[in-house]
């Protein structure tokens, strides 16, 4: 991330954000204070805050540490873990806390809930109040009739749905950059506050963002739309990203039966710019504290709606499937018994570029490998201390090599490049046998044979 420079001519809007300390509301707050704007981020998790507060980031983000650091000095950014003192006088609070799954899929809004009743003591004057977090339809009304019912004689406020799209590793680039800005809102008061709120990044002249060819682009466009349709923006387009992936992996599988190579018709379909080449990587699928958490919401959603969703369903069993499968195919190296077979598996957060193992998909196939006897071991080039404090139970390797001595099968789970530059004759030397289940299509199929290693991969010729 480029060195830069906050906006003098911007019109500094004060904004509280609570849940500052996690991702959404950490990135969206350092962001806000880089492009001039004065934010508090309040959170009730101390210890974050205090870290904060010493310039350090409890989230690894690639740029993130340093604004964080640039903005605290310059007077921009504060943290504080009591609402007493972080809400006023923001004239626009974010409400960024988790909305966590509950055992049926539904979102769990107990956060939300509480820290609305919470806040509404400490509004002063008129304030928007700007949901970030991901809500079903329906939340956004229960959060105003909760306001209406607390609030202070006097004090005025309106609600604004305002959805976000970060993705981890490229928090702070999305926010600079953003595809869209969505804005749900009845009250063109409030609308427009929001809109003079992100009119740096609309409009792209944050100083030291658009070096590239991007600083000749149209402004970034604004959807402003009612509350609901705001809300839905947010889960359809996740559950379609979901849909992209559980698509390409399904033809994956049949272009394995039929001898066609994934990552070719990938490529060729993604010349036609009505499908496009983005988020069409066959692999395991899709883990992350985000997509199947909001399509399993999303699923509930219309079922208290009576509505069927048969493609969202299938969907979602499509990426419980794609870790059979992955499964099946370290069982078929594996000679089918993996009883006390040394498996070796390397990447353990949910995708390359983040320490997070949240909802990783490699952490199901070791319980899987485990189930069936295997002896399991693991290496992760950045989150094995994750891993020791959630699961102490697990193998764990700090050097790859070391990994691998007398390992029956290698599996790759997580795309990091790192995995690429490893010495693969080595490797060879190192294993029992020479398999390899590369469940990224990180490797070249041909290369790995050439080294004598038996490979297999997604939706490409096998063994
Ligand atoms: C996602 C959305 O991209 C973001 O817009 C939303 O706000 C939060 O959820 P994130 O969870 O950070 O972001 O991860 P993303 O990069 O989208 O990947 C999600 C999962 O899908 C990962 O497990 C990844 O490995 C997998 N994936 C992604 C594929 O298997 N194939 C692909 O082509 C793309």
């Amino acid at each position: 991330m480029p060195e830069i420079d906050a906006m003098d001519s911007v019109n500094a809007i004060k904004v509280s954000i609570v849940g500052g300390a996690g991702y959404v509301g950490l990135v969206t707050g350092i962001g806000l204070a880089e492009v001039g704007h004065q934010v508090t981020c309040v959170d009730i998790c101390a210890d974050k805050i205090e870290k904060l507060k010493r310039g350090s980031s409890p989230i690894s983000e690639p740029g993130l540490e340093g604004l964080l650091q640039k903005n605290m000095g310059a007077g921009r950014l504060s943290f504080t873990s009591d609402l007493e003192k972080g809400i006023p006088p923001a004239e626009i609070v974010f409400i960024a806390v988790g909305t966590p799954a509950k055992d049926d899929g539904a979102a769990d809004l107990s956060q939300v809930i509480q820290v609305t009743e919470d806040l509404v003591r400490h509004l002063q004057g008129y304030t928007v109040i700007a949901i970030k977090s991901t809500v079903p339809v329906g939340t956004v009304e229960l959060v105003e009739s909760i306001l209406r019912r607390h609030k202070r004689e006097g004090e005025e406020f309106d609600i604004v749905s305002n959805p976000e799209f970060l993705r981890e590793g490229y928090g702070l680039y999305d926010f600079f950059h953003p595809d869209r800005i969505v804005i749900g809102a009845r009250s063109e008061r409030a609308r427009q506050l929001m809109h003079e709120l992100y009119e740096p990044i609309i409009y792209r002249t944050v100083k030291g963002v658009y070096d590239d060819a991007a600083d000749a682009r149209d402004p970034v466009p604004v959807i402003d739309t009612d509350l609901a349709s705001a809300q839905m923006i947010k889960y359809a387009s996740n559950a379609f990203l979901a849909a992209r992936i559980s698509f390409i992996n399904e033809i994956a599988a049949l272009c394995e039966r039929v001898g066609a190579d994934i990552k070719e018709v990938a490529k060729g379909m993604g010349y036609d710019p009505r499908i496009g080449r983005t988020y069409l990587d066959a692999g395991l699928g899709f883990g992350g504290p985000c997509l199947e958490k909001d399509l399993r919401a999303l699923i509930k959603i219309a079922e208290n709606n009576h509505c069927p969703v048969s493609l969202l369903r299938a969907v979602l069993e499509r990426n419980e499937q794609q870790v059979r499968e992955v499964i099946a195919k370290v069982k078929q190296l594996a000679g089918y018994l993996l009883y006390k077979k040394i498996i070796t598996v390397f990447g353990l957060t949910f995708k390359a570029n983040t320490s997070d193992i949240r909802n990783s998909l490699s952490l199901r196939v070791i319980e899987q490998l485990d189930h069936e006897g295997a002896l399991v071991r693991a290496y992760d080039p950045v989150a094995l201390c994750e891993v020791r404090s959630l699961h102490p139970e697990l193998v764990l390797s700090e050097d790859p090599y070391e990994a691998l001595i007398h390992a029956d099968v290698l599996v790759i789970l997580t795309d990091w490049p790192q995995f690429l530059e490893l010495d693969y004759a080595r490797i060879k030397q190192l294993m029992a046998s020479p398999c390899i289940v590369d469940a990224r299509n990180l490797l070249d199929p041909a290369e790995m044979r050439a080294y004598g290693f038996r490979y297999c991969s997604i939706g490409r010729a096998g063994v």
